[in-house]
This record gives C-alpha cells, structure tokens and sequence, in this order.
C-alpha cells in the first residue's frame, strides 16, 4: 500500500527571473536578428527629440535609455533571442500608454510590450530597436467583488500576487502557472496563458471577463466588463486573448475567480506504460469527478534529470512514467474517501504500481515542486530546445519515440512531461550546447509530425518569435488571411510587437 511521505528535501531554491537575466548577461546570446536572418522593416529610428518627448510624458526616471540597464530587457528567459532595444519606457497610467503609443505611431516607432518576460518563445524581447514597454508600474487591483468572484486589476499586477491577495477573501486565480511569481496578468492575458490548472478552470477566454486595451494609435478600448454573460455583438475581448502584443496592449482586466478549495489532496504515483497513464486518466475523470483538479504525467527522464540537477529527492523509485493527481473540494471526509477507493482500485488493476498521497501544504509543495522545476532543470544540462504542443491523447507521447529515434547520438536528453488533461505535451531537448545542425534536424520534423498526429504546434507558449514560419502547420490560409487583414485594421503601421506571430509574405 502506500507509503508515508518522509521526504528530506533540502533547499528548494526558486531560481527567479532576475537571477536567470542577470545569469545570461554574462554570456550573451547572439542577436536575433543575425542568428534568425531577419531584416529590420522601414520604421522609423529613435531620436534624442524623441526621448524627450517619452520624459515630458513620463518623467526622467521612466524613460530608461542607459545601456547597461537596458540589456536585460533585450534578453528572453532561456537566453535564445536578444534584441538591440536602446530604450525601455515605463508608462503607470492608460493614459499615458495612450500618448506613448499615439506618438510612435505617428513616428512608425515600433514597440514591443514586456510582462514578466517569462515568455518561451521570444515574443517579450525585442528584435531590433523597437522601445520596450514595461508593465511593472501599472500594478494596481481596482476592485473585488467577493459575491461574484470578478477581480479588476491593472496589466503589470503579478500573478502571485493577486492570488495572494484574493485567497484573504477565500477566492482564487484560476491558473496557477508555473512562472507565477513573475508574469503578469496581462503577459497571461496577451499569450492566453494555460498551466497546471487548465483542466479545472478552462482557458482564459473564459475566465476572463473584460479588459480594456490600447490600439496601435493610442485609441484606448473599453471592453472591462465584469459580466459573465453579455451577448451584445461581437466578443472583442477574445481579439486581444492570446494574440500576443500584436493587435493592442492590454491596460486593465477584469477576472473571474474561484472560490478556494477547502480540501486539497495531491497524489504521486509511478506507472510502468502510457497506455496506463491514459487508463488512469480516464478512470480518474470517471470516480474522483467534480473534484479531479489537475492530472499531470512525466516520463522517467523529466523527473530523473530534475531531481538530479536541482539536487531534489524524488519520493518515489524509477518507474518509466510519473503521474500526478489533484483534487480539490469542500468536504475532507467525502474527498478523501472518494479518493481512497479509487486509488485501491488502480492498485488492483495495476495502473498504479507506487505512490504516496498527502493532505499536508509542505508536502504537496515538494511534489510540486519536482513537477515545476522541470522546466527549469534543463538549463543546466547546456542548451535545451523546447517544444510545446498539443497532440490527440492516443498518440500523445509518440512524438518523444519519435525525437530519440531521428536524433539517436545527437542529444543529452530527449523527455516529455505535461498537462495530460489538456492533450498538452512539453519536449525537452537537451545538448551540450547549441548547434544548428541539431536545430535543422528538429525543426521542421517535429512539425511536421505534429501536424500529421492532428495536433498543434504550440500549445500554450503562443507562436511569438520563434514560431511564424511554422504557423501554417496549424493554420489553414484562409485564417492566416483573416488574421493579416485583423491585423492591418488594428494597427495599419504594423508597428506592434513586429516579427512576431504573423509570418512575412
Ligand atoms: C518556469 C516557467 C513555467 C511556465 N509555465 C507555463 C504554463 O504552465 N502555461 C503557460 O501557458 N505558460 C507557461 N509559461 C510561459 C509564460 O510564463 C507565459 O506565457 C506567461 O503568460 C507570460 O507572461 P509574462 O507576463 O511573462 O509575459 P511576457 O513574456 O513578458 O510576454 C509574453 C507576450 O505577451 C506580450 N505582452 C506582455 N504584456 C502585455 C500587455 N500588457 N499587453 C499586450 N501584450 C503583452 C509580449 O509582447 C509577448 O508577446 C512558463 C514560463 C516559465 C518560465
Ligand atoms: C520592469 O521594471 C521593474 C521595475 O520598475 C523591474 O523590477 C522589472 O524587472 C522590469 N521587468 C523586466 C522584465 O525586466
Ligand atoms: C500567468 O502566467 C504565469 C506564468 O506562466 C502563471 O504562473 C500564472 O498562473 C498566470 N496567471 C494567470 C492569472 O493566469
Ligand atoms: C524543459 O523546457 C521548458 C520549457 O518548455 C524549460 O523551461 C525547462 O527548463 C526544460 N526542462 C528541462 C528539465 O530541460
């Protein structure tokens, strides 16, 4: 039966994104523009008249133009894009985002929005020099109504912060990303963000209620309702969804919240084949239903080069796949006793083979804790490529077989790990360093697989950068058309976020 938790886990440390900006200052990534090949488009080039006209909006001390201090903002979260950014600007009011916009437009100026920068596919950091806008001042919550549940807030609010502030009123954020102590609201907004708790909550498009946003000429959009329903015309929220800088920046939102959940337990479990993770998964939604909260699966080598990396202990022995359960509810008794019987069973049949279940904060938080870090553990493996895609359950983990077998001798590591509810799959690829050869045998292939297998080539992490020319694997021409005219309406000048998301012609 299950063993009890002992766990002697020994410093958990959170690497945080300042650490990690300040880590890859040291050895600069090259350019984007030169190891991607982009020309730079005819927008305008930033004077000093210019500079001073952002200070007269700003104020000196908000208009960043030295180019130590600017450095950071060029470079993205795995080191992969840097940019040529010569000036970062940190608008506190949707006014003055409002002016900043309204004058680059009229100076074909183009800007790149930044939340957290913890963005994966280089969508946050500049290619160029397009200004960089910092949300970080624009940090304040508007209201709460704790009968509803709607949380309005402004764009740079970090999302840990907002769950801290709306668990005192026993309400929730609905997602719980792994970046959390460092993205924004509006970073989550502007790449649809998904995580650990899609599977519970939906996608934003849902939870989202309302947001207002600025266009390209400074042309601000109120759409922050905190209505559920409202059917009165066209949804123009869901346009600023996930489209990644690229139509407006988002100032404000409006968010729907959950109510907490009184009882939480966290299982751990060890599974010897896919094909019973995917039993699992399915007798999970079955027996444990309304209070299943998240079901996340990783192979032996995610968890194994984790614990190995960060110097973590992993509760359980090797087993070829790991699967972790949540559930969520109001009543300990009843959740636990649904939980109990459930797992016998999958104990009997066989589809568990180990595990470890617990009620206790501190523990979930190490098993957590194994689960999050994945992401980050392949950074000292050297260069990690990362791929983030969305494939039909059946055939869901037939893309890591696949990756082993093409680049066989090639790699550190090759695994998989994710959101197994939402058919959403993270591949690591890990090499000593970086090298094109491996980068041409990935890419197309994995795409192509991907579209063949009837999946998206990116899940979550949105297309930003590094994805255009890949696009059409998931988009058909006729909505790639319809996204370019959406596109030209809303900012005729193209100058938001270029490069990225929509391919060149
Ligand atoms: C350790 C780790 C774990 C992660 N886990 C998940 C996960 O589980 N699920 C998931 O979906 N993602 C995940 N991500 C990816 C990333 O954190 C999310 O995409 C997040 O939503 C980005 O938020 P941000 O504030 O950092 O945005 P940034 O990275 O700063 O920006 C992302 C994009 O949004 C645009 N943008 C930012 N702010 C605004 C604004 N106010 N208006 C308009 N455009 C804007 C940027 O131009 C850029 O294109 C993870 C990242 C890391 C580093
Ligand atoms: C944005 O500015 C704030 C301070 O104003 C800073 O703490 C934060 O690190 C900046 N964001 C990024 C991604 O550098
Ligand atoms: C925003 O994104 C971060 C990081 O990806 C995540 O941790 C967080 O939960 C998201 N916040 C919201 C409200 O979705
Ligand atoms: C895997 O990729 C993610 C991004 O998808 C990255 O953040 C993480 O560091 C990688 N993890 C490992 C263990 O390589």
């Amino acid at each position: 039966m299950f063993r009890p938790l002992s766990l002697l886990i020994i410093n958990i440390s959170k690497h945080n994104v300042a650490s990690q900006i300040k880590y890859s200052t040291a050895i600069l990534p090259r350019l984007s523009s030169e190891k991607y090949n982009i020309k730079r488009k005819s927008f305008g080039t930033i004077n000093e008249s210019d500079i001073n006209h952002f200070r007269s909006i700003l104020s000196e001390n908000r208009v960043i133009t030295d180019e130590s201090d600017v450095l950071p903002y060029n470079i993205d979260w795995i080191k992969n894009c840097r940019g040529q950014s010569k000036v970062v600007l940190k608008p506190k009011t949707t006014d003055e985002v409002s002016e900043v916009l309204s004058y680059c437009n009229s100076k074909k100026l183009a800007v790149c929005p930044q939340g957290g920068n913890t963005g994966l596919v280089g969508g946050s950091v500049p290619v160029f020099d397009e200004i960089v806008l910092n949300f970080s001042l624009m940090n304040k919550v508007i209201s709460l109504d704790d009968i509803s549940g709607a949380l309005v807030c402004e764009a740079g609010c970090v999302l840990e912060n907002l769950d801290n502030y709306v668990r005192q009123h026993n309400l929730i954020m609905p997602l719980d990303l792994g970046a959390k102590g460092s993205c924004h609201i509006g970073g989550n907004v502007s790449t649809n963000a998904g995580g650990l708790r899609l599977l519970r909550y939906g996608n934003l498009h849902g939870s989202i209620l309302g947001l207002e946003a600025v266009k390209a000429d400074g042309t601000v959009i109120d759409c922050l309702r905190t209505l559920k329903k409202d059917n009165t015309g066209y949804h123009l929220k869901h346009l600023f969804i996930g489209s990644e800088g690229t139509l407006g920046v988002v100032t404000k939102v409006a968010v729907h919240c959950p109510a907490v959940s009184k009882a939480v337990s966290l299982g751990y479990f060890g599974v010897n084949t896919f094909e019973d993770v995917l039993q699992l998964y399915r007798n999970a939604k079955i027996s444990l239903g309304e209070i299943l909260s998240a079901f996340e699966m990783a192979d032996n080598r995610a968890i194994c080069s984790t614990v190995k990396n960060l110097k973590l202990t992993n509760p359980l022995e090797d087993y070829p796949f790991y699967v972790l359960i949540e559930t969520s509810g109001c009543d300990e008794e009843h959740d636990s006793e649904k939980l109990n019987r459930f797992l016998s069973k999958e104990m009997e049949s066989g589809h568990i083979i180990d595990g470890t279940v617990t009620s206790e904060p501190a523990k979930m938080r190490t098993i957590w804790n194994i689960r999050e870090n994945i992401a980050e553990a392949g950074l000292h493996d050297g260069y990690v490529f990362k791929y983030d895609v969305s494939i039909p359950l059946n055939n869901y983990y037939d893309i890591v077989l696949l990756l082993r077998k093409k680049l066989e001798g090639k790699y550190t590591n090759i695994y998989g790990y994710g959101h197994i509810g939402d058919g959403n799959i993270h591949i690591n690829v890990t090499v000593p360093e970086y090298s094109k050869e491996v980068c041409d045998m990935l890419e197309p292939y994995i795409f192509e697989q991907v579209a063949k297998l009837k999946g998206s080539i990116s899940a979550e992490h949105g297309v930003g950068f590094r994805k255009p020319q890949f696009i059409h694997y998931s988009k058909d021409e006729s909505a790639l058309r319809l996204m370019k005219d959406l596109k030209h309406l809303m900012d005729p000048n193209g100058i938001l976020n270029p490069y990225k998301v929509l391919p060149d012609v």
